[in-house]
C-alpha cells in the first residue's frame, strides 16, 4: 500500500515537472507526446492548429477522422524509427517473396547514402503547407487544373506520369515523385524521390541505384542507375504502409495492399495542412485510364488493391471537407 502511494507521488511529481517544462520552455508538442501517452496529451492540450485559413487537417475535430488519423505514425523511415515491431515486419514480409536480406543491414546501407533524419516534423501554428496530390487518371485531360496544381507548396506525382505536353491540365511543378523500382523514372535536381518499399529489395535497389547500380532486376529489369539528388531521397515507412492498410482501409486479406495513390494521399495528409486531390478515378465516360496513355480501359483495374474501400474513403474525406477532390467534371 505504502509503496503504491509512494509511486503515485513520484508519478504526479514527474507529470507536473513535464507539464511545467512544456509550458515554460515551450518544448515541442511532438517531444511531449513521446514522453506521455498520446490520448492523455490530446486531452490536456488542444489539437495543433496551423496558419491556413481554409483548414488545418491535423487539428480537425471530426470523429470519423480522429478514429483513423494517427499523428504519431511516422510517414518517413529514419535512423531513429527504423526498428519494426514484429507484427508489422511479418505483414511487410508477407507482401513480398521470401527475402533473405538482413533488414538492419539494409537500413544501415540505405542511411549511408540518403539522409537518416526524420522529415516533416515541423507542424505548428505558423505553418500553412498546401499540397496537391496528383494521380494519373484520364479525368485530368481537358480539366485546365494546371495553374491551380502548380500553386500548391508541394506537388506530389506518381510513377512515370509525365508533365511535358500536359502542363495545362496537370501543371508543370513536381516537388515529390513517389515510385517503386518497377515504376521508376529519372528526376531533376529539385525533386524529392519518395520510395514505396513494397519489399526489402526495393530499399536495396534505391541504395544501389544511387551508387554502384549493381541491382538491375527486381521483379523484372529496372533502371539501375537513377538520376536523383541523394539529399532529397526518402523512403515511406513500412509501418506507415501497414497503418494505411489496417487503420484506414481495415483490409483483412494479406494478399491486397493499398494502391500508390491512396498511400500518397494519406502521406500528404500527414505532412501537409491542406490537401487537394486531382487525377483520381474514372473520367466522365467511366473510362479508367492514364492521362498520358491512348489506350482507354473500360473496366476498373485495381489489381491487388482494395479499390472500392479506397474510393469510399476518399469520398468520405471529401464529404467531411477534410480534402477537396477535383474530378475534372
Ligand atoms: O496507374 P498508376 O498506379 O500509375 O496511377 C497512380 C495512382 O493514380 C493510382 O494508384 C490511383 O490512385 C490513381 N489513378 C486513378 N484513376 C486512374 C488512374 C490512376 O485513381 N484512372
Amino acid at each position: 500500500m505504502r509503496l503504491c502511494k509512494y509511486l503515485k507521488v513520484i508519478f504526479m511529481v514527474l507529470l507536473s515537472a513535464t507539464i511545467f517544462t512544456v509550458t515554460v520552455h515551450k518544448v515541442s508538442y511532438e517531444h511531449f507526446k513521446n514522453l506521455v501517452n498520446n490520448s492523455m496529451v490530446d486531452h490536456i492540450f488542444p489539437k495543433e492548429p496551423c496558419a491556413c485559413v481554409e483548414r488545418c487537417l491535423a487539428a480537425s475535430d471530426d470523429e470519423w477522422f480522429a478514429k483513423r488519423f494517427r499523428k504519431d505514425v511516422s510517414p518517413v523511415l529514419a535512423l531513429s524509427n527504423s526498428i519494426l515491431p514484429e507484427h508489422i515486419f511479418k505483414w511487410w514480409q508477407s507482401l513480398q517473396s521470401r527475402s533473405t536480406a538482413n533488414y538492419s543491414q539494409v537500413i544501415k546501407e540505405l542511411f549511408s547514402v540518403v539522409p537518416g533524419e526524420e522529415w516533416y516534423r515541423d507542424a505548428g501554428p505558423s505553418r500553412c503547407r498546401t499540397c496537391a496530390v496528383v494521380g494519373n487518371s484520364g479525368n485530368l485531360l481537358g480539366s485546365h487544373y494546371g495553374p491551380f496544381i502548380d500553386n500548391h507548396d508541394f506537388v506530389f506525382r506518381m510513377n512515370k506520369a509525365p508533365v511535358e505536353g500536359y502542363e495545362k491540365d496537370v501543371g508543370s511543378r513536381t516537388t515529390h515523385r513517389i515510385m517503386y523500382p518497377e515504376s521508376a523514372s529519372h528526376l531533376d535536381n529539385n525533386t524529392h524521390l519518395v520510395l514505396l518499399p513494397f519489399k526489402t529489395l526495393d530499399i536495396q535497389w534505391v541504395t544501389s541505384a544511387l551508387t554502384d547500380g549493381s541491382i538491375k532486376r527486381t521483379r523484372f529489369k529496372v533502371i539501375n542507375q537513377l538520376q536523383a539528388t541523394r539529399d532529397k531521397v526518402m523512403v515511406m515507412h513500412p509501418a506507415f504502409m501497414h497503418y494505411v492498410h489496417n487503420t484506414w482501409l481495415h483490409i483483412k486479406s494479406r494478399r491486397s495492399y493499398p494502391s500508390t495513390g491512396f498511400l500518397v494521399l494519406i502521406f500528404a495528409m500527414h505532412v501537409c495542412d491542406e490537401v487537394n486531390v486531382f487525377g483520381f478515378g474514372a473520367n466522365s465516360k467511366g473510362t479508367w485510364h492514364h492521362y498520358f496513355e491512348n489506350t482507354p480501359k473500360f473496366f476498373k483495374r485495381t489489381g491487388k488493391h482494395s479499390g472500392g474501400i479506397e474510393r469510399e474513403t476518399i469520398l468520405e474525406l471529401q464529404k467531411r471537407k477534410l480534402i477537396d477532390l477535383y474530378t475534372g467534371w
